[in-house]
C-alpha cells in the first residue's frame, strides 16, 4: 500500500491533513488558490515537492472553474505569486511558479480563454505523472549506489524529518531510497528521528513505516549521533529543500548536526532531491532565505504547552530549516562524479567542507 498525500482528478483536488496523522486520517477538498495557500502555509501538506505539485494543482483546479474569466494571465500571475510566498525556503514552488509563468506567457501568443486555461492545467498535471517518476529513479539511484559500497550486506540507513509519499507526489526522495532498498529486499533498518519541534518524523516516517512494513526504529533527534556510533549506519539520507549553485543545501533543521556527527562516525551522508529543488540562481546557501515559524509550535504540541510560558528567550520562534552543506553531485549510479547532464534525476551526495 502506498499513502496517498494527493489526489487529484480533473477538477477536483483533495489533499490528506497532515496535521491530524497519525491519529486521523482526513482528506480534504482545494477548491481554490486559496485553499491551496492556506494548506501549504498551515502545513496540512509539506514536503517541498507536495508544496509546489499542491500549490499548482490548487490553481488547476480554479482554472478549470473558469478562474481568470477575460484575463487568465494575469489570475495566473497573480496566483502562481501568492503561493510562492506561503512558505519561502522549499523553492519547488517558485521554480514551478516561474516554468509556468513561462509556458502561460508563451501559449498566450497563440490561445486565449478556455484554450489557454486548458493548456495551464495540462502542464500542471504532467508536474504530477514526473515527480513520481522521478522519485522512483531517485529511489533506484539512491539504493543501486548505496549497495554498491556493500556488495553483498543488507544496510541500515538513518533519516531526518519526513521525505516520502507524505512529502511527494509519491514513492519519495530519501525515503524513496529506503523504500527501494526495501523492495530489493535490502533494507535492515531505517532509523527515523523525531524531527523536532514538528516532529515529522515521529507522526509521518514512522507512520509511513508502519504501513509500508519497512523495518523502522524511531530514535530521538538528541540520539542521533549514539545511533551512528552503535548501530552500524551504512548511510543517512536525507532531501533537500532547496540545493543552489555552489551546492549548499538548505533543509529541515537538525541535517547539519547529523552531516557533522555522519563525518565524524566517517558515515556517507546523501541528500536525495529531484531536480525541481535545484536552485541554480543563487549562488551560495547564504542567500537562501530560512523560513521561521512560530514560537508555538516549539512551545507546545497540539496546543498543549510543553514549555515554561513567558516573554522571554524561548518564545522568539525557531528556524524550520538551515543550510549548511555543501553536496557534490553524484549522477545516476555514478560514484562521486560531478555530472550535470543527469542533474534532472539528482541523486546528491553531501559533504561537509567546513
Ligand atoms: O517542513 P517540511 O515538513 O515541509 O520539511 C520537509 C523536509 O525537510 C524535507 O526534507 C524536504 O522538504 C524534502 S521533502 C521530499
Amino acid at each position: 500500500m502506498t499513502l496517498e498525500a494527493i489526489r487529484y482528478r480533473a477538477g477536483s483536488l483533495q489533499i490528506l491533513n497532515q496535521l491530524l496523522l497519525p491519529h486521523e486520517t482526513v482528506y480534504e477538498e482545494i477548491r481554490l488558490v486559496q485553499d491551496g495557500y492556506e494548506a501549504i502555509k498551515s502545513m496540512k501538506v509539506r514536503g517541498a515537492p507536495a508544496i509546489a505539485i499542491v500549490g499548482c494543482l490548487s490553481l488547476a483546479v480554479e482554472l478549470r472553474a473558469g478562474a481568470g474569466g477575460e484575463d487568465p494571465v494575469g489570475f495566473i500571475r497573480e496566483s502562481l505569486c501568492h503561493l510562492t510566498s506561503a512558505r519561502p525556503t522549499a523553492v519547488n514552488m517558485g521554480r514551478a511558479a516561474r516554468e509556468l509563468m513561462e509556458f502561460t506567457e508563451n501559449e498566450s501568443m497563440e490561445k486565449s480563454g478556455d484554450q489557454l486555461r486548458e493548456s495551464v492545467i495540462r502542464c500542471i498535471e504532467e508536474m504530477l505523472e514526473r515527480d513520481v517518476n522521478d522519485n522512483k529513479k531517485i529511489g533506484n539511484y539512491g539504493a543501486q549506489h548505496i549497495l554498491s559500497g556493500v556488495p553483498r550486506d543488507s544496510v541500515t540507513i538513518l533519516t531526518h524529518c519526513n521525505t516520502g509519499s507524505l512529502a511527494t507526489a509519491g514513492y519519495g526522495t530519501a525515503l524513496g531510497v529506503v523504500r527501494s532498498l526495501h523492495t530489493l529486499g535490502r533494507l535492515k533498518r531505517v532509523y527515523c528521528t523525531e524531527t523536532r519541534p514538528y516532529n515529522q518524523g515521529a507522526r509521518l516516517t514512522a507512520y509511513e513505516a508502519v504501513a509500508e512494513g519497512f523495518p523502522a526504529t524511531l530514535i530521538t533527534d538528541s540520539m542521533a549521533s549514539l545511533t551512528m556510533r552503535e548501530k552500524n549506519i551504512t548511510a543517512v539520507v536525507v532531501g533537500a529543500d532547496r540545493v543552489v549553485a555552489n551546492g549548499d543545501t538548505a533543509n529541515k533543521v537538525g541535517t547539519y548536526q547529523l552531516a557533522i556527527a555522519a563525518k565524524h562516525h566517517g558515515i556517507p551522508f546523501y541528500v536525495a532531491a529531484p531536480s525541481t529543488s535545484c536552485d541554480l540562481s543563487l549562488e551560495s546557501g547564504r542567500d537562501i532565505v530560512i523560513e521561521e515559524r512560530p514560537a508555538e509550535e516549539l512551545t507546545s504540541i497540539n496546543g498543549v504547552p510543553v514549555a515554561a510560558p513567558g516573554e522571554s528567550s524561548i518564545n522568539s520562534g525557531y528556524y524550520l530549516s538551515a543550510v549548511n552543506l555543501v553536496v557534490v553531485v553524484v549522477g545516476g549510479g555514478g560514484g562521486g562524479v560531478v555530472m550535470p547532464s543527469l542533474i534532472p534525476l539528482t541523486f546528491t551526495c553531501a559533504v561537509i567542507t567546513n
